[in-house]
């Protein structure tokens, strides 16, 4: 059994990512294994301020929430950072939480899977959004391996995606391989 750690990063309750999330979870644990989703537009999460207080305290000395998700993703075996595509490049949600684990991203050691949605058809140009996620996941997370991709091309509406049967049954079969 694995643990997986979902992170939602769309402001759109049951947006297009999050459909997609939700079906790679559902796949996970009837496989067996143990999900948590994280749903970013819960928290009130602030900017990294660069102070580095944390590097003599392990911890950041912000109380909002993100340390305890960071110490969720340091106990997590598989991670799925779950993203709109917002001008070619992750949500700022997303990037605002990534940069918060300058103190915590060192003693993360977990298989990484990344769902992006946009509206334009072009996977290729998609591949602009999931490098702008490497540039901690690939460079910085040294004990992480990217494992698996969802390129959810033409999503526009909210509820596209919860129609799109092939890209549902992508993200279920994706979190049943875990
Ligand atoms: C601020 C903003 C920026 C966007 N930028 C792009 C873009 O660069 N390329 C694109 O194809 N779609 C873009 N879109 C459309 C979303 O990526 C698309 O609707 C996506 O499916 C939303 O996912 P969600 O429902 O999970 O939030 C943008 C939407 C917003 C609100």
């Amino acid at each position: 059994m694995k643990k997986l750690v979902v992170i939602s990063s769309s402001p759109r309750k049951d947006g297009n990512s999050e459909t997609l999330a939700k079906e790679f979870i559902r796949g996970a644990m009837d496989a067996g294994n143990e999900a948590e989703l994280i749903v970013l537009r819960d928290y009130d999460l602030k900017y990294c301020t660069g102070c580095y207080s944390c590097a003599k305290t392990g911890k950041c000395f912000m109380d909002d929430g993100m340390n305890e998700i960071s110490q969720k993703l340091i106990a997590a075996d598989v991670i799925v950072f779950a993203t709109p595509v917002y001008f070619y490049s992750m949500s700022g949600q997303l990037k605002v939480m990534i940069d918060r684990l300058v103190p915590s991203y060192r003693e993360m050691k977990a298989d990484i899977y990344m769902i992006a949605t946009q509206y334009d058809n072009d996977k290729e140009i998609m591949e602009m959004t999931f490098d702008s996620i490497r540039g901690a996941t690939k460079y910085c997370f040294n004990n992480c391996e990217e494992k698996g991709l969802i390129y959810g091309t033409e999503l526009w509406e909210k509820k596209d995606a919860s129609v799109r049967e092939d890209y549902l049954e992508q993200a279920y079969n994706m979190g049943k391989k875990i």
